[in-house]
């Protein structure tokens, strides 16, 4: 017995979470992706969780560099979220970031950023559960970008 898809989606539409940017780089490459599986595993040692897709672009550079950061989207950045939730090459041109001490991308504005360094990835089904060890957090300023019921919102609703 399991539920379907749309049960699925239906269900956990009800969760409210806030929104990240996972992004990466190799080289001059860089990519990322909005995801809103990002979790905290243990304090601990430091470690997070994120569920990547298979096929994802994003899980590709960071299965080779084993670095990434998780830039966490402030109220004021629905338009990074739906850039970053678009498949393929992402516009890092028009979008102001600067480098992280482990070379992935920090997204300007952000309420704060997670460098992290991938300790372990394991099979989620679709998805691969990328756990990874904090190295450096830093923090800024502002309200969260929410996601409830397939809508961004503020904490405000
Ligand atoms: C609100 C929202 C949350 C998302 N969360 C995730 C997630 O946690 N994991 C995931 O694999 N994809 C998630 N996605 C889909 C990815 O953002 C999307 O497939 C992305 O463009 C993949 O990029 P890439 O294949 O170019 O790396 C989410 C999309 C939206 C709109």
């Amino acid at each position: 017995m399991s539920v379907s898809p749309d049960e699925y989606r239906e269900g956990l539409s009800h969760f409210a979470s806030g929104i990240t940017v996972i992004a990466v780089a190799s080289g001059s490459e860089k990519h990322g992706m909005t995801a809103t599986s990002f979790a905290s595993v243990s304090l601990i040692p430091p470690l997070i969780s994120v569920a990547l897709e298979k096929d994802s672009q994003t899980l590709q550079i960071l299965r080779e560099t084993h670095a990434f950061t998780v830039n966490l989207l402030a109220r004021d950045q629905e338009d990074v979220a739906r850039t970053f939730a678009i498949k393929g090459p992402k516009p890092f041109e028009r979008i102001p970031h600067s480098a992280g001490k482990n070379g992935a991308p920090l997204l300007e504005g952000c309420l704060a950023w997670f460098e992290c360094s991938v300790q372990s990835i394991t099979d989620g089904g679709g998805h691969e559960i990328v756990v990874a060890e904090t190295t450096r957090i830093e923090l800024g300023a502002g309200e969260p970008l929410v996601y409830y019921r397939r809508a961004y919102r503020s904490l405000k609703g």
